[in-house]
């Protein structure tokens, strides 16, 4: 039931703060992620896990390439992420006391599936699920499961499985850091910023208004680009994602310092670029690249932590959003994105929640 929202992707991207919170619940003190809650023998097989191997596909597969900036910033372990129908069909090598770690809301993704199948076979150390659905062939089939509280996800458009998923895998992540030196003081200060995610949320779907009032620039456009640096990289993938699925512009994300290496060559004035701007050590170099875009006449969108200093001018929108820590910022910049495609797919009047040539769940090759 769509209550009193028009499309299920608006009324999912709202119950976000509630399920973000869903997904902490049980998992964290004040101050501290309990171990325990992630399975009786997650401490066991967390102990020795020297590489952790993602695996997933579509939004499940951007979830996976936010936790690999976490694995490797917070525990310290070397982390590949890849999306399934590549790995599954090309010979790999692995490393020692591997975890496999497959992502998918729907948990019965073929290409998932077969990959963790043939994982199993190559004798990983354990398999670990992060999944929306309880019972699905990934949680039968893993060693041990980290479920989402994202509830049922009616539209195509993935949106609150992505910002659950991603909470799942913060948590992992203290989880594994734990075993690798994290410092209580760094576990209390990320664990803190969890705490605040449902509120940071919900003060970005406050912005909901005047993403809308954005959203009117992109819809005679045919192409689009979108940028982010570092863990914001997959947020943009993520942005550029939504919008082809459900506003059929074509979009594309890059890591905003590839700009220079091509695809400046396509900015002009038709080429709206999108770009996500936390108050990070990387926000003066991403402001250069916000530079190049604009000395092309390229039309600029940028949300932009609201002490970051971006000022809005001549061919440059910004949209202000508080202040969040660094880690969690990935799933708070996620927000405005999903809204953004949102209100471009509904002024094209496109079939929001069951976009052309799609389904919810890829059960076949
Ligand atoms: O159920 P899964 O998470 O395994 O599904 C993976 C993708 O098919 C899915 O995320 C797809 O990309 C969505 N339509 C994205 O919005």
């Amino acid at each position: 039931d769509k209550g009193e929202y028009r499309h299920y992707m608006l009324k999912e991207i709202y119950e976000q703060p509630k399920v973000v919170k869903a997904t902490m619940e049980g998992r964290l003190t004040g101050t501290s992620v309990l171990e325990q809650a992630l399975g009786t023998e997650a401490a066991d097989l967390l102990e020795n896990v020297r590489h952790v191997q993602i695996i997933a596909c579509g939004t499940s597969y951007h979830a996976g390439m936010v936790a690999r900036y976490w694995i490797e910033d917070l525990a310290g372990v070397p982390c590949s992420v890849e999306v399934a129908s590549e790995y599954r069909y090309r010979k790999h090598v692995i490393q020692p006391d591997t975890l496999f770690l497959c992502i998918s809301q729907s948990g019965e993704t073929a290409d998932t599936l077969a990959a963790l199948r043939q994982a199993k076979q190559a004798g990983f150390r354990a398999a670990l699920a992060i999944c929306n659905v309880p019972g699905s062939s990934l949680v039968r089939e893993s060693d041990l499961v980290i479920m989402t509280q994202a509830g049922p996800e009616i539209g195509v458009a993935s949106t609150k499985a992505f910002t659950t998923q991603l909470t799942a895998l913060l948590i992992f992540t203290l989880a594994l850091a734990r075993h690798n030196g994290l410092s209580t003081e760094k576990e209390t200060e990320i664990v803190e910023a969890i705490h605040l995610l449902p509120g940071q949320v919900n003060d970005v779907l406050a912005l909901d208004g005047e993403i809308e009032e954005m959203s009117k620039a992109f819809m005679d456009k045919n192409h689009s680009l979108f940028l982010g640096r570092g863990s914001q990289f997959p947020v943009a993938m993520e942005g550029a994602l939504k919008l082809k699925e459900i506003s059929y512009i074509h979009a594309e994300a890059y890591p905003a310092g590839e700009l220079k290496h091509g695809p400046l060559a396509l900015v002009d004035s038709e080429m709206p670029v999108v770009t996500v701007a936390p108050n990070n050590d990387l926000l003066e170099k991403l402001k250069s690249n916000l530079e190049e875009v604009r000395a092309r006449g390229g039309e600029l969108f940028v949300f932009a932590d609201q002490d970051a200093g971006v000022k809005p001018e001549e061919g440059l929108h910004v949209m202000q959003i508080p202040s969040v820590h660094e880690i969690t910022a990935p799933i708070v910049y996620t927000v405005p994105l999903q809204l953004l495609s949102y209100h471009v797919a509904v002024l094209k009047g496109t079939d929001v929640d069951q976009p052309r040539n799609l389904a919810k769940s890829v059960t076949v090759e």
